[in-house]
């Protein structure tokens, strides 16, 4: 499918974007195998999320969908779920298939995981590998890709240093360590989201969390939630980026999820002389939440780097963007994980630039912006990336002409109604 967007004059208004999606996902793994009904409000109804319902419905579970953003789980505790009969397809999500692999090594049963194609080349090595340290016995296609085919077998904690700063990898192996038999000492190169580590403890599981290093334990049970979902921080950074891009904008995003781990991209619009504010603060399982208002803003160039990196690892293409509009270079460095996201995000955030008029050049580790350049519409690509498609509708709304995306579907993965919500900010 394509979509066509042409220039804005000014986006006002208030908006309230969907829920989390990691949080969103967490909320149906951990309420599937707590004791009792885990009630989910605001919760992300995309196809990711869907994924990871439908797995789990595999699995034995009820869940219910009430309404469009709040579903029960029925829990069936932690040694409840139960074989199913076919493999469980996880589509494009990665968070869903690394999170569970780990949950499934440790089940009394045998499973298979498979995804879209996408997903089908994207690494599953960094969950094999600390997972059968852990005595799991999981085997994918050359050791490193879906299908993967799970024996659930008794498992042991492990002591493991990650070699990369992720969030799934890091979930995979607390889940894991649920059904371990002693602790897991799992150390981080740098935070990642902690979303995980939150939500279990909320649901009444241990875990002790030191700096980079996370002690986590087996449980006998966990507790049945009402899990509130914040906005996703994610899916806000594009009308954040689009509020200060656009000439005249004045935006108020509503109960945005803000927990520390994720809001980079704040910090480095701030840096960049972004107009930001905070209001209304709130925290609600351990998660912080506020409203954003964002001004538009005259922006200048940055370097972005280090132990920021996993902060806004999904809001780089959107930054990318923002640096084609700032005064000076934008260096983005120590971000080599965006070659294993839904696309290889160098070479595809490279390439939509590019394509409309901006100066930026790929780097081993990141990429390096000039500006600012006058974007012109063109025909883009989303290449079946949602954050990519999003990020050229964007580009369209500052670009001379048209811009047209084509590929346009793949936004439901994360964010349904995008478009319509765009739009509301244009009246
Ligand atoms: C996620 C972790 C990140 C992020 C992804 C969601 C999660 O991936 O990019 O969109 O929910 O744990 P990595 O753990 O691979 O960095």
């Amino acid at each position: 499918m394509k979509m066509t967007i042409t220039p804005a004059k000014r986006l006002a208004g208030e908006i309230r974007v969907p829920g989390d999606k990691s949080i969103s996902h967490r909320a149906i793994m951990l309420g599937s195998i707590a004791q009792g009904d885990t009630y989910v409000d605001h919760f992300l109804m995309s196809e990711d999320c869907l994924s990871t319902i439908r797995a789990f419905r595999q699995m034995g579970v009820p869940i219910q969908i009430i309404d469009s953003n709040s579903v029960i789980v029925k829990g069936q505790g932690l040694r409840g779920l139960k074989a199913p009969r076919s493999a469980l397809d996880v589509g494009n999500s990665g968070t869903t298939a690394r999170l569970l692999t780990g949950l499934l090594s440790g089940q009394s049963f045998s499973s298979t995981i498979t995804g879209d194609e996408s997903l089908r080349r994207r690494p599953m090595d960094r969950v094999i590998i600390p997972l059968r340290k852990m005595g799991a016995q999981v085997s994918g296609i050359q050791d490193r890709y879906l299908p993967l085919s799970i024996r659930g077998s008794t498992l042991k904690g492990i002591d493991y240093s990650m070699p990369m700063a992720s969030a799934q990898v890091k979930s995979c192996l607390i889940l894991a360590t649920l059904y371990a038999d002693s602790p897991s000492f799992i150390c981080e190169p740098a935070p990642s989201r902690n979303h995980t580590e939150l939500m279990l403890q909320a649901f009444g599981g241990r875990l002790e969390t030191d700096g980079n290093l996370i002690t986590a334990y087996p449980a006998d049970r966990l507790y049945s939630q009402q899990v509130h979902v914040p906005g996703d921080i994610s899916s806000a950074a594009f009308f954040i980026t689009a509020g200060l891009l656009v000439p005249n904008s004045n935006i108020i995003l509503k109960g945005v999820g803000l927990n520390p781990t994720r809001t980079g991209v704040l910090e480095v619009y701030k840096e960049m002389g972004g107009s930001i504010a905070i209001e209304n603060v709130s925290i609600s399982g351990g998660e912080k939440r506020g409203d954003i208002i964002v001004k538009a803003s005259h922006l200048k160039g940055t370097v972005i780097g280090g132990q920021l990196i996993p902060r806004l690892i999904d809001e780089i293409p959107v930054i990318a963007l923002a640096a084609t509009q700032a005064e000076g270079t934008t260096i983005i460095k120590d971000a080599q994980e965006l070659k294993v996201k839904e696309s290889n995000r160098i070479a595809t955030v490279v390439d939509l630039l590019s394509r409309l008029g901006a100066s930026i050049e790929a780097t081993d580790d990141g990429m390096v912006i000039h500006g600012p350049t006058p974007l012109k519409g063109n025909v883009a690509d989303s290449f079946g990336d949602h954050r990519l498609a999003m990020t050229a509708a964007i580009a369209g709304l500052i670009a001379r002409g048209e811009t047209t995306i084509n590929g346009w579907e793949c936004v439901n993965i994360s964010f349904p109604g995008f478009y319509d919500m765009l739009k509301e900010l244009q009246n």
